[in-house]
């Protein structure tokens, strides 16, 4: 073994690895992760509170949760197993005018979902995240999630069964599907745990309630949480579900079905846990089943470590750097207020470029505890969110190459280093990023639907963008130019993906040495643009992908304050935000992490 150095030594005992093999930067793993966990999309608006705490929509007896779940299984329904056909695919949206899909449940749930999808989490991903919302916030089980759907944008076959489809029809199609007998009612049994029939869908089976706009709604079980009773009320005969009890036999289907194999099935879901898990793999089964050609990701599994938020930016004539650090903190449990969180980083140009020598740091902004309740996956976990959220002025001439933290309990145990595995979080590059406060959006024209649905505000609007972008002056770029998505489109009509060319603007000033700043015109009808932004100079070309338009991000610049931590304090300065940075003579930097590895 070699005598390896104190200091070094030190380094060493600190480095952690992260236990996934997961690494920064993944966008698809981050923008899938971050909904599903964070319940919520880059502006801040909440998909999970549509549904949390196991809503009811206002004004009547429908429970939201209900809604959700049967979307994803009717979308899924037309699966064919044989030609590879159908499957979750978003297709549902435009076959809401088949009797197959009756129910005002499915406009609303269309409504609801609207706003949500992106360039990396597709429509039917927010179908897939929102059945498992539902079915954990009703205290239902964490169905595993895995990402990558592909949209379909018209109709698909038919094939969803009715409740007057006799036995054969109704097995058949679940075994087009993927399902056998015994599948197919655990699948029914786990579906038919919340909600029930609406008078206005299904009046044959429904009698209207005293109030003809509110549509009385016959529950399939006594209780609206997400269990077994629908079983066990079942085998007792005491159940009230009108698909089993109506006196019109030809429409009661989930009789056909539960005494299908003689309710041998049924009986084998009497105990609770057993229902909760049989339900959970079942449930993950109709997730994942999507159109031939389709390859969805691993689970998206709850990073207990996550970097978010990062952007180089301009503000206020300044270059800036922004990043978050996630950590996720047991409800049951008290946050160390004793916890410092700082952010390290090296230069990319200059002496100390690339972690040569020394590295700067800086102490967070401000520290931001989520609710528990931002998504009930995460809350059914057991955990909420600190957020250290980092933002520091960097010298263009410097620019920076990496990024990485220390967390330090101040418990006596030594600080824990955050590195993204070993190599830090390297910034791809620093040639073009938007900039999103000098960026702007009108909104022009007035589309009038002539349906209103629950999330929906009768009329919407073509967003016209001024986006800006900058680009560094050594780039001397052939093409500024910017890719911009948006499948957020009101009534899902299509999806826009348009490529502007930005020019230089000399109207509008950077402020900041070696950085010019590009202009250019998007138009969009839909509510969650995305961009890419590409420079091609010589046979390269530089990319900024995934960048949100919730600029949306207007918080105000802050300036940080200086760490107080020994082990990262300023020794030293040369530039105009000395004041902000530390500049650190041999922290425990990453260049010596990754010299020792290889030494050993
Ligand atoms: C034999 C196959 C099935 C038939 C014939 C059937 C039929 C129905 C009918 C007629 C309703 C009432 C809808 C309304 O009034 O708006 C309903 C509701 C519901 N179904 Fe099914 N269903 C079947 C299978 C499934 C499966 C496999 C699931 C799994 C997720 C499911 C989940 C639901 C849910 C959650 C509701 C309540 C919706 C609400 O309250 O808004 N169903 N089903
Ligand atoms: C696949 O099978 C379904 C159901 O049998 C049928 O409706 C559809 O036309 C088939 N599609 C192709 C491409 O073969
Ligand atoms: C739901 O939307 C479809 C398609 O626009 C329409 O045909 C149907 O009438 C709507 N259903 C309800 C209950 O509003
Ligand atoms: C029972 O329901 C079926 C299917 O909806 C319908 O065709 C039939 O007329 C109903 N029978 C009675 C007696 O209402
Ligand atoms: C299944 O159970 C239900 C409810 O107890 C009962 O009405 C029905 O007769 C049973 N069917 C069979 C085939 O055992
Ligand atoms: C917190 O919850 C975890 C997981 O359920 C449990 O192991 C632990 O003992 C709990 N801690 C406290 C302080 O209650
Ligand atoms: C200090 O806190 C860390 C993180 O919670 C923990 O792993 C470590 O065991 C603690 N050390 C002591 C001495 O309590
Ligand atoms: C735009 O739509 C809103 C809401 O429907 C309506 O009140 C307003 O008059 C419309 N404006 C124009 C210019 O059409
Ligand atoms: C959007 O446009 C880009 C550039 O033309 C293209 O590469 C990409 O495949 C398009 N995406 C979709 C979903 O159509
Ligand atoms: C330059 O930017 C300003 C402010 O965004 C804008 O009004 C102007 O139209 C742009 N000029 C060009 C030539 O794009
Ligand atoms: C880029 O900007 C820097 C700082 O203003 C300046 O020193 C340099 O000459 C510029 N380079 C080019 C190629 O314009
Ligand atoms: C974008 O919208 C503006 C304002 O409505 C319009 O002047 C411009 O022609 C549109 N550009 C494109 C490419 O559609």
């Amino acid at each position: 073994m070699h005598h390896l150095p104190l200091a070094l030594y030190l380094c060493l005992s600190v480095f952690t690895h992260l236990s996934s093999a997961y690494t920064w930067p993944s966008p698809q793993y981050d923008a899938l992760e971050g909904l599903l966990y964070e319940g919520r999309k880059s502006d801040g608006s909440s998909l999970s509170s549509i549904v949390h705490p196991c809503r009811k929509r206002t004004g009547t007896l429908a429970s939201i949760a209900a809604e959700w779940l049967r979307f994803a299984f009717h979308d899924m329904a037309t699966h064919n197993v044989n030609n590879g056909t159908g499957g979750l695919d978003g297709s549902l949206v435009y076959e809401l005018d088949r009797p197959e899909n009756f129910g005002l449940g499915f406009n609303q749930t269309a409504s609801d979902f609207e706003n949500y999808p992106n360039k990396l989490v597709s429509r039917a991903d927010i179908i897939s995240i929102g059945a498992i919302f539902a079915v954990a916030t009703c205290g239902g089980p964490i169905i595993p999630f895995r990402g990558g759907r592909i949209d379909a944008y018209s109709a698909g076959n038919f094939g969803t069964p009715q409740p007057q489809d006799d036995l054969g029809s109704l097995t058949t199609s679940f075994q087009n599907q993927g399902f056998n007998t015994a599948e197919m009612i655990k699948l029914v049994a786990c579906g038919h745990t919340m909600g029930g029939v609406r008078s206005s869908d299904f009046p044959e089976l429904v009698p209207a309630g005293p109030d003809p706009n509110v549509p009385n709604i016959a529950n399939f079980d006594t209780t609206t949480q997400f269990d077994n009773a629908v079983v066990t009320e079942y085998l007792s005969g005491y159940t009230k579900n009108v698909l089993v009890v109506t006196s019109n036999k030809t429409m009661a289907s989930d009789l056909r079905v539960f005494q299908s194999d003689g309710n041998s099935t049924m009986r084998s879901l009497t105990s609770a846990s057993t229902f909760a898990s049989e339900c959970q793999s079942i449930f993950a089964r109709m997730l994942d089943t999507v159109p031939a050609g389709v390859t969805l990701t691993d689970e998206i599994t709850l990073l207990p470590v996550k970097v978010n938020g990062v952007q180089l930016s301009i503000e206020e004539q300044k270059l800036v750097f922004k990043a978050s650090l996630r950590l996720i903190q047991p409800i049951n449990a008290t946050a160390n207020a004793k916890r410092t969180v700082t952010m390290l980083w090296c230069d990319k140009y200059g002496s100390a470029a690339a972690c040569k020598g020394a590295t700067r740091s800086s102490l967070p902004v401000n520290t931001l505890s989520d609710d528990p309740n931002i998504s009930p996956v995460t809350l059914n976990l057991g955990y909420y969110f600190i957020n250290y959220n980092f933002v520091v002025p960097i010298d263009s001439a410097a620019s920076i190459s990496k990024f990485w933290f220390q967390v330090d309990e101040h418990n006596g145990t030594a600080a824990t280093t955050y590195n993204n595995g070993g190599s830090g979080y390297v910034l791809p590059q620093d040639q073009i990023f938007f900039v999103p406060k000098l960026s702007h959006v009108d909104n022009v024209q007035n589309m009038t639907y002539t349906q209103v649905y629950t999330n929906r505000d009768g009329s919407a609007y073509t967003h016209v963008y001024t986006i800006v972008a900058a680009v560094r002056n050594d780039t001397t770029p052939s093409r500024v130019y910017v890719n911009g998505f948006d499948s957020s489109v009101h009534g899902y009509p299509y999806y826009v993906n348009v490529t502007v060319d930005l020019a230089l603007n000399s109207s509008l000033s950077s402020g900041v040495p070696g950085y010019n700043l590009y202009s250019g015109i998007v138009n969009d009808s839909g509510y969650q643009l995305t961009l890419d932004l590409h420079a091609t100079s010589g046979g390269a070309t530089y990319t900024q992908d995934f960048v949100a338009t919730t600029f949306l991000d207007n918080t105000p610049y802050v300036a940080p304050s200086t760490p107080s931590n020994a082990a990262v304090k300023s020794s030293g300065s040369r530039s105009s935000f000395a004041h902000v940075f530390g500049w650190t003579p041999v922290a425990c930097s990453l260049s010596l992490i990754v010299a020792l590895t290889f030494w050993r």
